[in-house]
């Protein structure tokens, strides 16, 4: 069994790509680690430079406690599996599984053993016999992994394994890696891009977005109090309202978020009152799930919203509702591309290397002696978007109809312009 470590790992493909930027992270024992991030991000690069099929430019990965920078593919006792597990065509199911056990000289009695109880756990039992032309793409996601856990590797790498498959077959075999790899127990790695796929999968989620960790923590941790407005834009199945919103604090009697037409007051009882009156007089931006707002009737006292319904959407499960509400709506901030930052010059590059600095040390402006100036380039952008509201089940409004909507203030999520999370941590 293992465990794995990333020390600052770097990754700078020839001709200057940075692909990973200084990337800290542990699995731990027996751990289901998901890896989430958008394509391009440099998920199957961490991968590949944890199995050893791609070279580590800076920093150190620790396998199992030994130093690893440096080991041969083959001595990492890594197992991994790709978006299209290739498999021996002229093999049957049954000799792909125990290729690697033939390799390694396994009793043959062991071999037959191990390839059919796996093949039941993976409910491919019925298949030993065919060859994959004949198979599935589902039945040969499952050969492959049977293929990468038979010789049972203290790590397990998974690299998309679904993305191939149609919606049901990943939802099923989803469950199956789910409780295959926990009841083995083996340390494992697992990249995605899909959202839900990371929350029901894993012990913990890392996020990246270009090369750059944004967040780690269970999946309720990430979820709930998401670490940057990258990481609550990125888990939102329904879209994220992210909304500009000047801070004030009248006669120090309590917090006000002035959205324009639109304010919400905050007690000093709120645990994260001290925390965002230090932004008085400046702008933060507050994230806002589509069912964090309720529809409610006109008079209701309490934090609400209030627009035309500009339009309604059916999901089939749930309507949607698009709220004029004439708030200035903040694209999502994300860092600069990091990749400017090496090879770029001048003031914008230096900015963006701070604002990675920034994100990677978790430490704000004033720390890292720079001015909280205006938002990089590219983002906080402002535009008065509508609101999205869930209804649920039943359209409660009309469009064009006025609709008002009641703000649970506690879920409010609430970051500094460029991006982090203002409230003191709670992990
Ligand atoms: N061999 C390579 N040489 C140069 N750039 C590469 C190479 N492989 C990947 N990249 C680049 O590195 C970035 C990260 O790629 P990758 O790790 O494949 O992302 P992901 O798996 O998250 O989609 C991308 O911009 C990609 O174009
Ligand atoms: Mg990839």
């Amino acid at each position: 069994m293992s465990t794995v470590v990333l020390d600052n790992v770097t990754k700078v493909y020839p001709g200057g790509h940075l692909a990973v930027d200084r990337m800290n992270l542990r699995a731990d024992e027996g751990e289901l680690l998901v890896l989430l991030g958008p394509s391009g991000c440099g998920k199957s690069t961490l991968l590949r430079m944890i199995a050893g099929l791609e070279d580590i430019t800076a920093g150190e990965l620790w396998l199992g406690g030994r130093h690893a920078n440096h080991l041969a593919p083959r001595d990492r006792d890594v197992a991994m599996v790709f978006q299209n597990g290739a498999l021996y065509p002229h093999r049957t199911v049954r000799g792909n599984i125990s290729f690697p056990l033939e390799i390694a000289k396994t009793d043959p009695a062991v071999v037959r053993e191990r390839v059919v109880e796996l093949s039941r756990a993976l409910h491919i039992d019925e298949t030993l016999d065919r060859r994959p032309a004949t198979l599935s793409g589902g039945q040969r996601q499952r050969v492959a992994m049977g293929r990468a856990i038979v010789r049972r590797p203290s790590l397990f790498l998974m690299d998309e394994p679904l993305s191939n498959l149609d919606a049901g077959m990943r939802t099923e075999l989803r469950m199956e890696i789910s409780s295959l790899v926990r009841a083995l127990g083996v340390t494992t790695v697992y990249v995605t891009h899909d959202q839900i796929e990371a929350l029901t999968l894993a012990d913990r989620i890392a996020i990246m977005n270009r090369g750059v960790l944004q967040d780690i923590g269970t999946p309720g941790q990430v979820y709930n109090d998401p670490a940057t407005a990258f990481t609550a834009a990125f888990l939102s199945s329904q879209q994220l309202n992210l909304l500009a919103a000047d801070v004030r604090t009248p006669q120090n009697q309590f917090i006000l978020l002035d959205f324009g037409p639109h304010q919400i007051r905050m007690n000093w009882t709120d645990p994260r009152a001290y925390a965002i009156s230090q932004h008085t007089g400046s702008q933060i931006v507050v994230g806002i799930r589509p069912d964090a707002l309720v529809p409610v009737p006109e008079y209701t006292e309490g934090p609400t919203f209030f627009g035309r319904v500009r339009t309604l959407e059916y999901h089939g499960h749930e309507w949607l509702a698009y709220l004029e509400a004439g708030i200035p709506a903040v694209v999502v901030p994300e860092p600069p591309d990091p990749r400017q930052a090496r090879t770029g010059g001048g003031q914008e590059a230096g900015r963006s290397r701070s604002v990675v600095r920034r994100l990677l040390s978790g430490g704000n402006a004033a720390e890292d002696g720079e001015p909280a100036g205006p938002v990089p380039a590219g983002s906080g952008t402002h535009r008065r978007a509508d609101l999205i509201v869930r209804l649920g089940a039943r359209p409660v409004w009309r469009a064009g109809e006025h609709g008002r909507v009641a703000v649970d203030v506690s879920r409010l999520m609430l970051f500094t312009q460029d991006g982090h999370r203002i409230d003191p941590p709670r992990r």
